[in-house]
């Protein structure tokens, strides 16, 4: 029986740490849970590495091996030639030094200084590491491994999408039982997830965080050709294969007086950048709608190209860009693609689960447990939520059957805070750490995003389904349980649940399994008995700008900072008193 851990963090966002007992997924968190800064960004991840070894009931000295997600001792060496050939290709000029010199920071990682960091944090908590347990495993193999060998397939296509992993940024592979074999790559300066990043600040949001919000932006605009002309200078593509290129003159090289991710080459092609507190106009939503367009178009090409090449037709999505379920609700429903696994965090804190993976794989495991759940995070006793309930003193009590009296509540139009059992990993909130809503309420989206969540009014909502309801609402589409891919809502249901409807008519919803959580499936079921429909709005419990709720005095300060009116937290029940009239 060994232990395996794969960590991720220090540079990027989205630090993570995950275990596996062999093949055995144990644990796996994001450190934006435990240290509550969004998305955490350069922090080791130790409050996650902290529940890993907790959950197991283990002591460091326990992991045989700490994979960490980014090749640091290859890349250290081979940054200068990498330089050099993009010197070569765009003819770099003197005022342009910089930004290779800042690239060059940005992607190197010394390995002896990752040992020491890791070192010095863990010492701090407690923990004494020895340095030579961390291994480094390539970015892009890690991505790959966290959707492959969570996917329960034999074999699969596989591709991994993000802004760069050392200097890949796109990478086709071919998964043959444990194997995962690259057989194209692309690097940066192309980039996928760059060309999104650049666009999600140009309209006037954060990038590498609110590249969601461009994608729900983008059905309100329209397609417009001479803007594809335009995008066709910075991201060209060849529509039979899907091979593309970004101009870094439009990102990188040159002037950028406007923005960090776009120079003033993209200013004057496409006007000036939206700030943030500026109105959407048409203009920005059509520039939404044709990115969003154009990132669609090259990735089913790749997904077709890898398809073809493999002659696989199951096909595994993971990386950054995979978070864009839109992008993905449509690779899946390519006639060509036969199953589909997005893994549900598909940006870099699932690299700290593939991590672990290649860890135990290089020692010899062969088998690894489906991903059927992803409620990987921490739990809390009754006397733990006790406790923190009474320390607020917000008066609550033990309700005789939960289930049924928070189903009452959302009949009766109530908002509710549902804490239950572990925290989800990754960005979705899937019916542990959820804000519920009844779907079939007209203005319940403008109620909740005005009351609660304090976020635009145009973003939608997602649906959690029963399993035994699902195909009724979305026909034909795959299994979806984790909330990553979109799909047409069926035409006759549209008009009955305007809250969890998208603009264009797709939704991305959460089937809810018995088997994977019991108690969210009978809530579902118990709201369904008196509605007829099975179907909540599930939005992620958190406070707008703070990462979703994971202790019990994280959703007890959730609760009383918002509009949330009942708040159903392990068996208890708190009812605000102005909520129910
Ligand atoms: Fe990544």
């Amino acid at each position: 029986m060994s232990y395996f851990m794969g960590v991720l963090g220090g540079q990027g966002a989205n630090p993570a740490a995950a275990l596996v007992k062999d093949g055995e997924l144990i644990a796996f968190a994001e450190e934006e849970r435990y240290n509550r800064i969004k998305c955490a960004p350069l922090a080791i991840p130790v409050g996650a590495m902290s529940h890993c070894l907790e959950t197991a009931g283990i002591g460091l000295d326990r992991v045989e091996q700490i994979g960490f997600g980014w090749d640091c001792e290859r890349y250290v060496r081979e940054i200068p030639a990498f330089l050099e050939q993009i010197e070569k290709r765009f003819g770099v000029e003197e005022n342009d030094y910089n930004r290779l010199h800042e690239l060059r920071l940005r992607l190197s990682l010394d390995p002896s200084r990752v040992r020491t960091d890791y070192r010095f944090a863990l010492a701090k908590r407690g923990y004494t590491l020895d340095e030579r347990k961390i291994v480094f495993h390539r970015h892009h193999l890690c991505h790959a491994a966290s959707a492959f060998y969570c996917s329960g397939f034999e074999r699969a296509s596989i591709l991994t999408l993000d802004g760069s992993g050392e200097e890949y940024t796109c990478v086709l592979w071919e998964g043959r039982g444990t194997e995962i074999r690259e057989f194209k790559n692309f690097k940066l300066p192309d980039t996928l997830g760059g060309y999104y990043a650049t666009f999600t600040e140009f309209l006037g949001f954060k990038p590498d965080e609110e590249e969601g919000k461009v994608m729900g932006l983008a059905p309100y605009g329209r397609h417009d050709e001479q803007m594809q002309e335009k995008l066709g200078e910075i991201l060209r593509f060849d529509p039979a294969t899907g091979d593309f290129s970004v101009d870094p003159r439009y990102r990188f090289f040159g002037p950028r007086s406007q923005g960090q991710r776009y120079t003033d080459r993209l200013v004057a092609s496409f006007g000036a950048p939206r700030l943030r507190h500026e109105p959407i106009e048409d203009r920005h939503r059509d520039i939404a709608f044709n990115v969003q367009w154009r990132l669609e178009r090259v990735a089913l090409a790749l997904a077709r190209q890898t398809i073809a090449a493999t002659g696989i037709r199951d096909v595994c999505l993971s990386g950054g860009v995979a978070m864009n379920c839109k992008m993905n609700g449509l690779i899946a429903s390519m006639p060509e693609v036969e199953r589909i696994f997005v893994q549900p965090a598909s940006g870099d804190a699932g690299v700290a689960l593939g991590a672990a993976y290649l860890s135990a794989r290089a020692a010899g495991v062969t088998k690894f447990s489906r991903f059927e759940h992803a409620y990987w995070g921490s739990a809390y006793s009754d006397a733990q939520i006790e406790s923190a309930l009474r320390e607020a003193k917000i008066e609550y009590r033990r309700s005789p059957d939960i289930v049924e009296e928070t189903a009452t509540h959302l009949a009766q139009g109530r908002i509710a805070g549902w804490f239950q059992g572990a925290t989800e990993v990754g960005a979705r909130a899937l019916g542990n750490r959820s804000i519920l809503a009844n779907p079939l309420i007209s203005d319940m989206r403008d109620k909740l995003n005005r009351e609660v969540k304090h976020r635009e009014g145009w973003r939608p909502f997602c649906p959690s389904v029963s399993e035994d309801q699902y195909a009724r609402y979305f026909p034909g589409a795959p299994e979806s349980d984790f909330m990553i891919l979109a799909f047409p809502v069926a035409d006759e249901y549209r008009a009955a649940i305007p809250a969890a409807v998208h603009v264009d008519g797709t939704a991305r919803p959460q089937r809810v399994t018995r088997r994977a959580n019991p108690r969210f499936h009978a809530l579902l079921k118990a709201f369904g008995r008196g509605s007829g429909h099975e179907m909540l709005i599930n939005t992620s419990f958190n406070i707008q700008g703070e990462p979703i709720v994971n202790s019990p005095r994280d959703a007890v300060r959730c609760f009383g900072g918002t509009g949330i009116d009942v708040l159903a937290i392990g068996d208890f029940i708190a009812v605000k008193p102005g909520a129910v009239r």
